[in-house]
């Protein structure tokens, strides 16, 4: 299950991602918002964080403006490593050396046809499982 999210700088983006998942037969939950109203992103951020932190949703995207605000407060929930990602190479490495388990992105900023195969490498590229990046990983937390 993947957990999606957005506020109304993203909610255009978000749509399109959905017919995608939904098209792939990837099973989702949208956690807002769900009108192009203007909203805060923190909102819809940590709802996401927290259906992944507590094990209710593997992963989760997030899409505001700039993707910025979004991961910022995404990140701030201890578990989460939501990666902000605009191109096809970020999205696959920050799976296999961070194990990020949150995609961020901006719609304003990318458009669907790149946005959409950086949710696929995203969903679809392992975790390396390499010592020396799950040592980095837990450092993560150390503070
Ligand atoms: C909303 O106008 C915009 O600030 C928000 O979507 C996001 O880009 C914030 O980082």
């Amino acid at each position: 299950m993947v957990a999606i999210g957005s506020d109304h700088g993203g909610f255009a983006l978000k749509q399109e991602v959905m017919e995608h998942l939904k098209e792939r037969g990837i099973a989702y939950e949208d956690f807002g918002c769900y009108e192009e109203a203007a909203c805060d992103y923190p909102e819809y951020a940590h709802a996401v964080a927290h259906a992944v932190t507590e094990g209710k949703c593997e992963k989760g995207i997030l899409i505001c403006g700039t993707g910025i605000g979004i991961s910022i407060a995404a990140n701030k929930v201890p578990g989460i490593r939501a990666a902000l990602c605009h191109d096809c190479f970020s999205a696959k490495a920050t799976r296999e050396h961070n194990d990020a388990n949150v995609l961020a992105m901006g719609g304003r900023v990318v458009g669907p046809g790149l946005a959409l195969e950086i949710v696929d490498l995203f969903l679809d590229t392992p975790f390396s499982e390499e010592e020396r990046h799950r040592r980095r990983i837990e450092k993560i937390e150390e503070i």
